[in-house]
Parts: structure tokens; C-alpha cells; sequence
């Protein structure tokens, strides 16, 4: 009996358990009620009074080595089992939820490429601005109707000897304009986005609030050709080479000669619609020579620069570029229309 003890511990040290069911294996083979160790204890009975002692040591130690083995794998597997996270490298990613840029801006950033492309740079102003950048600046005579012709916010700003200045929400990026004359000589070629406010009725043609882009031309020889060369130029890589294009005698006291610009109308195609107010033509910039009193008063000569200036509204450009036949949609923030141009670039 001795000796099968003797086998059974060697055999029992040298066990090494895969996974759990060959560890429940080996606990219902030595250790259960009917397992090995009890059957031997059960023998135990027989053996003659003299060699009890003795092999009743070695059979409890075969039993607690047996034990000892059973806690010891059984730890080594739960451990295992613990939850591991796996990552799996070959997997393909969980698409990001990213979002897409306004309609507005994907327009500016074409606008910009087209100028760019013709030699304008990119330049910037204030939004909160004074009179006289606003409008003296820009040969708006004082107390002259032209002023309400753009609506106005003004906005008091208290001054340090209690006279109070007015100060508005620019009505245009004309602005940006006189601050460049002011403190660059020419030549000077800029287009100055941004957006602009003005007091009006909120409709599906107009808002309190839009977006401009205005450019800029000033240096020797300047005349009006370039001025509209430049603008067909920028109407066909817009909206292709069957784009119409019309100037309009009109008025504004900053440019003289001064020209409003009508494409052909894409949303309805001549036809007639709401944004063409059924005319076929959608204005989209106004346009002339700087006057010279313009130059004056950022101190350039006339004599010696002429320069070409226009403006045009984003968001007009953008209607047309994207058959949009409602001015609000573009601040409504409503994601059904901003998600339709996810895939635009
Ligand atoms: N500043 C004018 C406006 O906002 C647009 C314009 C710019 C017209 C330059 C002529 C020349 O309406």
C-alpha cells in the first residue's frame, strides 16, 4: 500500500491541469467521497495496528498534496478566465461621427479660391465698428439718406468726458476697405469676407444678419474692364461657362461709376421662381470704380490710383449654388439641411 501511495503522490506532483474540466477531472479522481484518497483511507482500516501510524502519515500527506494541488489550479484558471480585453487589430474601425462645414463657409472657401487664384489676398476687420469707417470714410454724406439706406444697429458707447460716440454693427465689409487704404499704399488687391448686420424684416430673401465678401483693386491704370473681367471671370468658375451675366447703372455713394451685377437665375433657369422674383436675374454684388473722394480720405491720391471695388452677399451666391430657396434655413441650425452637404467640398 505504501508503495501505490508512493505512485500516486508522484503521479499527483506532476499533474498540470489544461483548463477546468480536466481540473474537475482530477478532483473526482483523488479527491470526491469515491475519489482515490478516500478509497485508500478506507483501506487504511485494514492495515495491521503496527503499520497504521506510519501510513496513515503518508496517506494525509498524499491527501493534502492532492488539496494543495486543486487550490493551486484552480486559482491559476479563474485567473485566466478574468475578462481580458482583446483587441483585435484587423477589426475595421467604428466610424467616427464627425460633422461637415456650413454651406456658407463651403462657399467662402470657394470664393477665396477664385480671388485667390487672380492675386487677392484674404483680409479681416471689425464687426462693431464707427461712422466713420462705416460710412464718412466711405463718402456717405452726413445725415444723408444713403445711411438709412442700410438699416443700421447703432450702438452707444459712452466716451470718457460723458459724449457719448456712435457706434453700429457694420452694415458692410466696405470697412475693411477704408482700414486697408488707411494703412497700406498701393497696389492693393484684397477680398474681405465676414458678416455683416442690418435692421431688416427676417423673410426668405433677407436677414438682420448675413455674410459679404467684398473686394478690393487699387494701383495705377485700374479701369472699369478689369473690374468686370474680373467678375466674369469669377461668375464662370462659380457656376460654370453658360453662366449670363449683366451690369446695372445704379448707385452708391463710395463708387462712381457704380454697377449692380445680375447672374441668370439657377434656380428656376429663366423660368421665374421666388428668388429671382420672377425677373429670370438674381443680383448678386454690387460693384463701380472707387470714388475719388474714397481715396482721399485714406489718403491716396486720385490722381495718381484709381481702383475697382465690389461686394457680393454669401449667402445669395450660396442660394444659387445650391438651388436654396430660403435665406433662414442657413442659421435655422436644423441638421437635416446642414447634413445635406456632407459630402460637398
Ligand atoms: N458695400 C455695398 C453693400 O453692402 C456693396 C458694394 C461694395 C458696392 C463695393 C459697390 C462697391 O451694399
Amino acid at each position: 500500500m505504501e508503495e501505490q501511495i508512493q505512485t500516486l503522490l508522484n503521479e499527483i506532483n506532476a499533474y498540470d491541469a489544461s483548463d477546468k474540466q480536466a481540473l474537475e477531472a482530477f478532483r473526482m479522481k483523488y479527491i470526491s467521497r469515491k475519489g482515490v484518497v478516500s478509497g485508500l483511507f478506507e483501506e487504511l482500516k485494514k492495515v495491521p495496528v503496527t503499520e497504521k501510524k506510519k501510513v496513515g502519515k503518508i496517506l494525509n500527506q498524499l491527501k493534502q498534496t492532492a488539496e494543495a494541488k486543486l487550490a493551486e489550479f484552480t486559482q491559476k484558471l479563474d485567473s485566466h478566465a478574468s475578462p481580458r480585453v482583446e483587441i483585435d487589430l484587423t477589426l475595421p474601425p467604428v466610424p467616427n461621427q464627425i460633422g461637415n462645414l456650413h454651406p456658407l463657409s463651403l462657399t467662402q472657401y470657394r470664393i477665396i479660391e477664385i480671388f485667390e487664384r487672380l492675386g487677392f489676398n484674404v483680409a479681416d476687420g471689425p464687426e462693431i465698428e464707427d461712422d466713420w469707417h462705416n460710412f464718412s470714410a466711405l463718402n456717405f454724406p452726413e445725415n444723408h439718406p444713403a445711411r438709412e439706406m442700410q438699416d443700421t444697429f447703432f450702438i452707444e458707447k459712452k466716451g470718457h468726458a460723458g459724449s457719448s460716440q456712435d457706434m453700429l454693427l457694420r452694415t458692410h465689409t466696405s470697412n475693411v476697405q477704408i482700414r486697408m487704404m488707411e494703412n497700406q499704399k498701393p497696389p492693393i488687391r484684397a477680398i474681405m469676407p465676414g458678416r455683416v448686420y442690418r435692421n431688416e424684416a427676417i423673410s426668405a430673401r433677407a436677414h438682420c444678419f448675413f455674410h459679404q465678401v467684398e473686394g478690393l483693386y487699387v494701383d495705377k491704370n485700374v479701369g472699369f474692364a478689369d473690374l468686370k473681367q474680373t467678375l466674369y471671370h469669377f461668375a464662370k468658375e462659380m457656376y460654370g461657362r453658360d453662366i449670363k451675366m449683366r451690369f446695372r447703372p445704379s448707385f452708391f455713394p463710395f463708387t462712381e461709376p457704380s454697377a449692380e451685377i445680375d447672374i441668370s437665375c439657377l434656380i428656376c433657369n429663366g423660368a421665374g421662381c421666388n428668388v429671382c422674383k420672377y425677373s429670370g436675374w438674381v443680383e448678386i454684388a454690387g460693384s463701380g470704380m472707387v470714388h475719388p473722394n474714397v481715396l482721399r480720405n485714406c489718403n491716396i491720391d486720385p490722381e495718381e490710383f484709381t481702383g475697382f471695388a465690389f461686394g457680393m452677399g454669401i449667402e445669395r451666391v450660396t442660394m444659387l449654388r445650391y438651388q436654396i430657396n430660403d435665406l433662414r434655413l442657413f442659421s435655422e441650425n436644423d441638421v437635416r439641411f446642414l447634413r445635406q452637404f456632407q459630402s460637398v467640398i
